[in-house]
């Protein structure tokens, strides 16, 4: 079965064509990161415009890598939520309308939902890379560490059709605190990537920042953040209302990469603190999927394989673990080998929640 992916929840335009939920025919990403580089951050409505402009052409390439047309797809799945309102718009009306005039089943996919489903995906499998088939895939039940630039969340799936929330941020995401610790430290946007840059040559223990005291599988990234900041100022010797995006100016390059490195641990430790709490409620879990776009991370790739070496570890190839229809699509396979039925076109709705149902 092909299935159409369609993806731009946030600022990524991307489609993809996936058969039976694991192997890549074709995978585009055309990423607005260049565009918000200059503000910091994702402005809403440039990147819902950036969709409008990008999502025909990203959908012609993706068929053009297949080598496919119409005519061998035979489903549309795309994100209806949780994402940027304008985003979700763009790519969910493409969706309806494609599906309506080429007459395909449309299947809304939840975007985190597919973050998990980016583990299914076999790595580099391309129509004219033959297929490598990776030798497993996460076995139920799974316990997902999600870590994205809108959520941190664990979550208990039983089945493909049994995905409940049993952690989640009460603030900040943790890929939101990367961000915003890298802007502190003058480093660019996205700060994930920008931070790990950095931390290579500084030192994890420079710095010390106290961990949040969140009952339970909780998280709170917000407090970490201001704990930065406040030793950044200290540091510098500045008063608290002295403004923040001038700090780094004040810093030196061996600072900043300690602060860099430092921040990096206590994230990581805090992530692998909870995950390990997950466990430890759940003995009956033996594979462990890191999804989401701070998966990425290597010190957290790296640690996690040292703290959890009884257990299964599942993480996205790098090039799925940021925002991509291909996930997308691997999802929809699964809903729909689970018999969940396709929707009607004129009625897909865009959730404001981020609840996986
Ligand atoms: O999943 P994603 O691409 O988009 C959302 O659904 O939010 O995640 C984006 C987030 C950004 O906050 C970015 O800074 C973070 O993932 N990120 C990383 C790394 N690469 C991307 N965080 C830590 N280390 C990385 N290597
Ligand atoms: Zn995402």
């Amino acid at each position: 079965m092909n299935i159409l992916g369609i993806e731009s929840s946030c600022d990524e335009t991307a489609a993809a064509i996936i058969r039976d939920g694991r192997q890549i025919l074709s995978n585009v990403v055309v990423s607005q990161i260049d565009i918000f580089k200059a503000y910091g951050g994702v402005i809403p409505e440039i990147a819902a415009r950036s969709h409008l402009e990008a999502i025909l052409p990203v959908i012609h390439q993706a068929f053009n890598q297949a080598n496919l047309d119409w005519s061998d797809i035979d489903a549309i799945a795309v994100t209806h939520t949780p994402g940027l309102l304008g985003s979700l718009l763009i790519g969910t009306l493409t969706a309806r309308t494609l599906a309506l005039l080429h007459q395909k089943p449309l299947y809304p996919v939840h975007h985190l939902k597919s973050h998990i489903y980016s583990t299914w995906l076999s790595p580099s499998s391309t129509i004219s890379d033959p297929p490598t088939i990776p030798l497993s895939t996460p076995e139920f039940p799974v316990l997902t560490l999600l870590v994205s630039g809108g959520h941190t969340q664990i979550i208990y799936s039983g089945s493909h059709q049994d995905f409940q929330i049993i952690g989640t941020t009460r603030d900040d995401a943790v890929g939101e605190c990367f961000d915003k610790v890298a802007k502190i430290l003058g480093l660019p946007y996205p700060g994930g990537p920008a931070i790990t840059q950095a931390a290579k040559s500084g030192d994890p223990r420079r710095f010390s920042f106290p961990h949040p005291k969140v009952d339970h599988l909780d998280f709170s990234f917000s407090g970490l953040k201001t704990a930065v900041l406040r030793t950044v100022q200290s540091a510098t010797n500045q008063p608290i209302n002295f403004p923040s995006h001038q700090l780094a100016n004040l810093l030196s390059s061996q600072q900043v990469a300690d602060f860099a490195a430092s921040f990096e641990q206590t994230a990581v430790d805090i992530l692998l603190e909870k995950l390990t709490l997950a466990c430890s409620l759940h003995p009956e879990v033996k594979n462990l999927i890191i999804a989401g776009g701070v998966s990425a991370n290597q010190l957290l790739r790296t640690e996690s394989l040292k703290r959890f070496p009884n257990y299964s570890l599942f993480f996205p190839e790098p090039r799925f673990s940021g925002d991509n229809a291909a996930m997308v699509a691997a999802a929809a396979f699964f809903e729909i080998q689970s018999k969940t039925p396709a929707t009607n076109p004129f009625s897909v709705k865009l959730q404001p929640r981020s609840l996986i149902s």
